[in-house]
């Protein structure tokens, strides 16, 4: 098994084709209130990705659960936040667009919607790293995750027009009230 990724809250093993995800403890917190997020936090990321896959997106394949440990496919890819260019970006992001409308009309939350958490694998678009999603019907909740990527599209992949093709994938009558929201978000974030 080799460590391939080391973050805040997980350590990212690649064993073949495997991705092993393992949260690991958390020194400074309680023992067992820390031992009930890394579950809490497992179970909830196995339950979006499978809830995800059954909209119609591509996510990883999740092949088992344990308490503290998903073991997943590995997406033999490039983020997308190293892939998108000129070329590419007016489909990536349109498309983007379109999964995200079908996740939030799903009343899924990703929670961390960035270029990195996306990864391109044969021309079509992976999402990763459901740790921090939630399931609600919340337009607040729904907005942000907007706004998110909102913020990595400008920070990020500035040179480029990525939030209009977005919303060409994204705009739709049920979307209008989440849009409304975030609209008002970003307006209110502009004057502070
Ligand atoms: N299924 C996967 N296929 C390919 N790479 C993955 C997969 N899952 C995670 N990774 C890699 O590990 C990194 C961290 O995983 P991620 O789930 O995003 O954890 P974190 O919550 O720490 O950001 C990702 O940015 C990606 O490079
Ligand atoms: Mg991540």
């Amino acid at each position: 098994m080799k460590l391939i990724f080391q973050g805040a809250e997980a350590k990212i093993y690649l064993e073949g084709d495997k991705i092993v995800k393992e949260r690991v403890s958390k020194n400074y917190r309680e023992k067992e209130l820390d031992n009930f997020l890394r579950k809490l936090r497992t179970r909830k990321e196995a339950k979006l990705l499978s809830d995800v896959k059954r909209v119609g997106l591509k996510v990883p394949i999740l092949f088992e659960t344990e308490q503290f440990r998903l073991e997943m496919e590995f997406i033999d890819g490039v983020k997308l936040r190293k892939s998108l260019d000129k070329t590419n970006y007016e489909k990536f992001c349109k498309k983007i667009g379109e999964d995200v409308s079908k996740m939030h009309l799903a009343d899924i939350i990703h929670g961390d919607l960035t270029t990195s958490n996306i990864i391109v694998k044969n021309n079509e678009i992976y999402f990763i790293d459901f740790g921090l999603g939630v399931e609600t019907k919340n337009l607040e909740q729904k907005a942000a995750d907007l706004l998110n990527l909102y913020q990595n599209f400008k920070s990020v992949h500035y040179e480029f027009d990525c939030w209009k093709y977005f919303l060409e994938g994204y705009e739709r009558e049920e979307t209008a009230k989440i849009l409304d929201v975030f609209g008002k978000m970003l307006k209110r974030r502009r004057y502070i």
